[in-house]
């Protein structure tokens, strides 16, 4: 290994360029080539931040480019056999969320990651965002006691102009879904991960009302009961004018916590007084801390706070709902994972 993990992004679309950003704000890591099949991205994200080698095709890069890490920012349905081949090169790999498109893809991936020791992180970065953290952490000590239920709410402004741009965002095939698993599913992965309850059934309802000649769902609502008996109420849309903040709510027999992402991300206590809670690493956003968490992971092998196997219980709950919103009926979560 060189002076610095050597990092190779692949996909340079949207959220590969604050990635990119922000791994130059990064010691001990530095971005040494970029791949993507619209070469013209790769060259202006080279361009940008500093130069790398850059290739059109990612196997070609693995075979020429001497790296230390993926970062995979592609569309979800290629997440599965990329990840799969950056392990068969013994390449640790931070992917994007969800960790694949189906369930039995991201246990495939959970379980060759463990069984060969090479690491694979899932950036829900919201688990390093200052508010979400603090929630999580105030579940775990027993601030707010028992929770009882919990509310997400998301609702985000979408133009035709999101779906011309990422064409695989229009088409269950590649995306999955649409608003449930490509933005609320970072929520739901952090009321799981806080709750620590496995999540049981799932009533979902979606409906695509914003959007000609797209076949993903904008809106979704609806609840998962876990097996402690806790509801989470999901709202989540991309239909909204103007865009909101997001929330999470979380109701306890102590107290009431409040987060919300905007005008920054914060936490409020309602009913208890608790000491603040910052999160495990610095950064100038959640983001930054989870390329600072990869990169602990892979240097001083501290634990990264969404390795593979833990960003299962989302996407399974994910799962669930759409197959619950096609049924019209309640659906058992997987949770053999
Ligand atoms: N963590 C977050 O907050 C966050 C935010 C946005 C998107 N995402 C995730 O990031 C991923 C990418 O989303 P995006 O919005 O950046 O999409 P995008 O469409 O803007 O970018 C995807 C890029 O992948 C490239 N690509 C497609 N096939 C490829 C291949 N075979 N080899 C190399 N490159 C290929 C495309 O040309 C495109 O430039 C998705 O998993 C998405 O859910 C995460």
């Amino acid at each position: 290994m060189s002076d610095a993990l050597r990092l190779g992004i692949v996909g340079c679309g949207s959220i590969a360029d604050p990635i990119a950003k922000l791994t130059r704000l990064t010691r001990g890591m530095r971005v040494t080539a970029y791949c993507d099949v619209n070469l013209e991205c790769a060259n202006r994200l080279a361009t940008k931040y500093g130069g790398g080698a850059v290739f059109g095709n990612f196997i070609e890069m693995l075979e020429k480019e001497a790296l230390d890490a993926i970062y995979l920012a592609v569309p979800h349905h290629l997440h599965y056999t990329m990840i799969c081949e950056a392990l068969e090169k013994g390449l640790p790999t931070l992917t994007e969320k969800p960790i694949t498109r189906t369930l039995a893809e991201g246990i495939a991936v959970a379980n060759i990651s463990e069984e060969k020791g090479i690491p694979v992180g899932v950036n829900y970065q919201y688990r390093y965002d200052r508010g979400c953290y603090a929630l999580a952490q105030h579940v775990w000590n027993g601030t707010l006691g028992r929770i009882f239920y919990a509310r997400i709410n998301l609702a985000w402004h979408r133009e035709d102009a999101y779906f011309k741009h990422s064409a695989w965002h229009k088409s269950i095939a590649q995306a999955g879904g649409g608003t449930l698993i490509t933005q609320a599913s970072h929520l739901i992965d952090v009321v799981l991960w806080a709750l620590g309850a496995t999540p049981k059934f799932v009533y979902g309802q979606t409906a695509k009302n914003r959007f000609k000649d797209v076949e993903v769902e904008d809106t979704a609502l609806g609840t998962i009961t876990l097996e402690d008996g806790c509801m989470v109420q999901i709202a989540s849309s991309m239909a909204a004018t103007p865009e909101q903040a997001v929330t999470i709510e979380l109701y306890g027999e102590k107290g009431t916590a409040i987060y919300s992402d905007k005008p920054r991300p914060y936490l409020r206590l309602i009913g208890v007084n608790a000491q603040r809670v910052a999160p495990p690493l610095v950064g100038v956003h959640a983001l930054h801390r989870s390329i600072k968490g990869f990169r602990n992971w892979l240097l001083k092998d501290e634990p990264y706070l969404t390795p593979a196997r833990a960003s299962l219980p989302a996407l399974a709950v994910v799962e669930a709902f759409y197959r619950s919103a096609e049924s019209g009926m309640r659906e058992w979560v997987e949770t053999d994972y």
